[in-house]
């Protein structure tokens, strides 16, 4: 044989080996796993998402500790808690673009909102609900095994939705051949943002900093079966309950304040290329804030601010 002809069979070689497609389809997907880099994770976190130091601290360790783990005896699932605009739905995002390639874009990263996915409580649509979804992640761990499911606003998803994936989340080797153990799986929602909220209202009238603050464990689960215990309205409560004995971590998300409203303008403000102190500042003042007399906390946390803040630019500044 010529050298040329050792060189194509070479070159061929790996095609027949592992099929036309797969050879191809690999070559060219860019939707795969990143390497995962717990300091660049850390990086992004810490610049990225303002005023969350526990939040930030414990999604480091939950997720790098996960995913450096080459044989995780279970799925990741985290639930987080607290008020709205504070950062949980924008978290899911710096988590996935630390382990996808395409990031929150990536075919892997699954997202159902209880009220769009969702909407109907009747007994024939959850049926279908439950067994839809069922195949839904069982289809795609089969195919992708870090594949990572969102699911917000679960206060209002059905007791029964959450009752019937279950089985995903737990110590279980395999669900018909198909093991759960690299998937990840994350809860937002509301329930216990009162509990939240009066703990951090309560340490700033002490006086006390706020980055001292420290929810342990105990104490969130207790914020939580609170809020619970107050508000029995029916679905709500149950499926926090459900799920409590099913998540690896409860995560607390605070209230921001005013500073952290202003670093929210000034991202935008950075990625509109117009930076100006006095207008984040002034954007920032514009917000509600709760209680009454004090004002410490937004009513909205950092949402809908760029739409503020547009009213506050000239059109002709934004480069
Ligand atoms: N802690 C934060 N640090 C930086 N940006 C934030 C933070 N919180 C919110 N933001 C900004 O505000 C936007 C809205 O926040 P996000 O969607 O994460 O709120 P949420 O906590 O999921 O609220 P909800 O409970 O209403 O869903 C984000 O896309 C982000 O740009
Ligand atoms: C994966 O999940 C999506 C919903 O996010 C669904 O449309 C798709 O059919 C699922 N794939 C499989 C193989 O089940
Ligand atoms: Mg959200």
């Amino acid at each position: 044989m010529k050298s040329v002809e050792i060189f194509v069979l070479f070159l061929l070689l790996p095609i027949v080996e592992t099929g036309v497609f797969d050879f191809f389809s690999g070559l060219f997907d860019n939707d795969k796993l990143l390497p995962f880099d717990s300091e660049e994770f850390k990086k992004d976190l810490r610049k990225s998402l303002y005023g969350q130091h526990i939040a930030s601290k414990k999604i480091l360790k939950a997720v790098s500790g996960f995913m450096k783990d080459p044989n995780p005896p279970k799925p990741l699932v985290l639930s987080l808690h607290g008020p709205s605009g504070v950062g949980k739905t924008y978290v899911t995002k710096i988590i996935a673009r630390n382990i996808y390639q395409m990031g929150q874009e990536s075919k892997h990263v699954h997202t159902f909102s209880a009220t769009y996915h969702f909407p109907h409580k009747k007994q024939m649509e959850s049926a279908m609900y439950e067994s839809q979804l069922k195949q839904w992640i069982h289809g795609n761990v089969s195919s992708f095994p870090h594949s990572m499911f969102i699911f917000d606003e679960t206060e209002k998803m059905n007791p029964q939705l959450i009752e019937s994936i279950k089985p995903f989340l737990d110590y279980m080797p395999h669900i018909d051949g198909v093991s759960f153990r690299k998937a990840i799986f994350i809860f937002l929602s509301n329930a216990g943002q009162n509990g939240i909220i009066n703990f951090a209202l309560d340490f700033w009238k002490k006086g006390k900093v706020r980055e001292e603050i420290q929810i342990n464990t105990e104490e969130m689960e207790m914020l939580v079966y609170e809020h619970i215990l107050i508000e029995k309205s029916s679905g709500d409560s149950q499926s926090c309950l459900l799920y409590q004995h099913l998540v690896d971590h409860i995560i607390p998300f605070l209230p921001l304040e005013l500073r952290h409203v202003q670093a929210c303008v000034l991202a935008e403000m950075s990625s509109l290329n117009v930076i100006d102190l006095d207008v984040a500042h002034t954007v920032a003042k514009e917000m509600s804030y709760y209680p009454p007399e004090e004002k410490i906390f937004s009513v909205r946390g950092c949402k809908s601010i760029r739409q503020k803040l547009m009213l506050h630019i000239d059109e002709r500044d934004i480069i």
